[in-house]
Parts: C-alpha cells; structure tokens; sequence
C-alpha cells in the first residue's frame, strides 16, 4: 500500500507546531501503525532529516505509552492501542492524519509525544494501599466475592494511555482516575484508605487542569481496555460518601 500521511510535527513545548505532509510506499498491511511510523522514520534519517518522536515501549498494548489521534480518534479506527493497530484497517491510497494526545493537561514535548506526568501525580496522590504485603500469601487467605475480584481486575486492567482525555470533550480524566479508584476499592486491602483516596486523587485531578466529566461517554468508546463508564458512578458514590462522612484525608 502507499499511504500519505499527515503529521503534527512540533520541535518543543513551546514551537507553534504544523501538520506536514510525508509519503510512505510499499508498507505492508500486516504493518502495525508503529511499524509503519518506522518505516517513514528510516527514510527521514537516511534522508538526513529529523524522524517523527512518538512514544512507545512494549508495542504489545500493556504499557500504555503509545497513543496517537489518528484521522481524529484517539488510537485509529479500531478499539484498540496504537501498537496494535494494524495497517489492514486502511487501504492503499489513504491520507491519514498523525496527532498527539490534545489536552490541557498533556502538554505536548515533542512531535507526537506529551507529558502524562499528571496521571503519575494522581496515582500518587492516592493510588496505593497501606496493608502491609510481606511476602506472597496463600491465594485463599482473603476471600474476595468472584464479583468483586472481577471488577477489580477488570478496572485494573486500565494502562494509563490517557486516550480517554484526548477524545473527551472536556479533556476529562476521570475515566482513568475512576478505573484505579475501583480496582483498589473493590478489594479488601484497599478499605482503609477507601474514603480518602477517592478526596485526594479527585483534587488532584482538578489540580492538574483536567476538565470536569459531564458523562458524554467519548473516553469509554475509545478505552482499549474496555473500562466501562460505570466507574465514573462508583467513583462519584465514593466522592459522595466520603464528603458526607468528612473523612476528607
Ligand atoms: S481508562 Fe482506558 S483510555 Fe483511559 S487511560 Fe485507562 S486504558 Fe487508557
Ligand atoms: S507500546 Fe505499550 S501499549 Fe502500545
């Protein structure tokens, strides 16, 4: 397939930046997309020009470093990570539109490549637990309802990829802070911290200039993991019952 691509390149946090127009030839559908970000980046350096910056790591969609819009849509036309798409869900000729994550909250280092800092600081803020771990116990020393142990792993399967705020409208991250405030308030171990973490990590996503969700439900149609928009529910009855309680951390 020969594709044209558009990429927003952008040489720092501070440079205007500008979408150019590249040609990519013989890319092969069974290509994933970062294959294909590879090949075009062979032919810049060879040419003696700069390659495209795009982040990236395990290329096997659970790290969640990768992610791009692609023709608008936070990780391309399948629901899935940026690495795992492959070029067989475009077509030989296509002109296809390369742009990081947009957000206040993300601001963009490089080319396709922001800073997800913020998402670190709100794990920080709240995302861990207290009980003491020692080593690994016996797998039936804490019973767990199989629901609770579903949903829990379920909401821990969420790799921090921010596609959710890119494709928000509000550049809300609460479908990520929501998934770690389940996943640990699901689980025995995390109760004693329950109350105050959902405070503390909420506040620290309003500090870092995420936008407030009004339930539109964008993030939950583009999350690869399939983090459904129910947590945002549990989320907001834990907010609720922690500022009834005054248990504000
Ligand atoms: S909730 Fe989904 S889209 Fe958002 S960071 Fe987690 S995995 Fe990515
Ligand atoms: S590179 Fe790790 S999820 Fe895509």
């Amino acid at each position: 397939m020969n594709i044209t691509l558009r990429v927003w390149r952008q040489k720092s946090r501070g440079d205007e930046g500008r979408m150019v127009t590249y040609q990519v030839e013989d890319v092969s559908p069974d290509m994933s997309f970062l294959e294909m970000l590879d090949v075009l980046n062979e032919k810049l350096t060879l040419e003696g020009h700069e390659p495209v910056a795009f982040d990236h790591d395990c290329r096997e969609g659970i790290c969640g470093a990768c992610g791009v819009v692609i023709n608008g849509v936070a990780h391309g036309p399948e629901t899935t990570t940026t690495c795992q798409l492959h070029m067989r869900s475009f077509k030989d000729g296509d002109v296809i539109d390369v742009e990081p994550w947009r957000a206040k909250a993300f601001p963009v280092i490089k080319d396709l490549v922001v800073d997800r800092g913020a998402f670190d600081r709100i794990i920080q803020a709240g995302g861990y637990i207290s009980a003491p771990t020692g080593t690994a116990p016996d797998a039936h020393a804490m019973p767990v309802p199989k629901a609770d142990a579903d949903r829990a792993f379920d909401a821990a399967t969420c790799i921090g990829c921010g596609a959710c705020v890119a494709a928000c409208p509000n550049a809300s991250g609460m479908l990520f802070t929501a998934a770690k405030v389940t996943h640990l308030g699901m689980l025995p171990q995390g109760q004693p911290e329950r109350a105050a973490r959902v405070v503390k990590m909420v506040n620290q996503h309003d500090e870092e200039d995420f936008g407030g969700c009004t339930n539109i439900g964008e993030c939950a149609a583009v999350c690869p993991k399939g983090i459904p928009l129910d947590t945002i529910s549990q989320l907001n009855r834990d907010l609720l019952g922690a500022l009834a309680s005054g248990d504000l951390g």
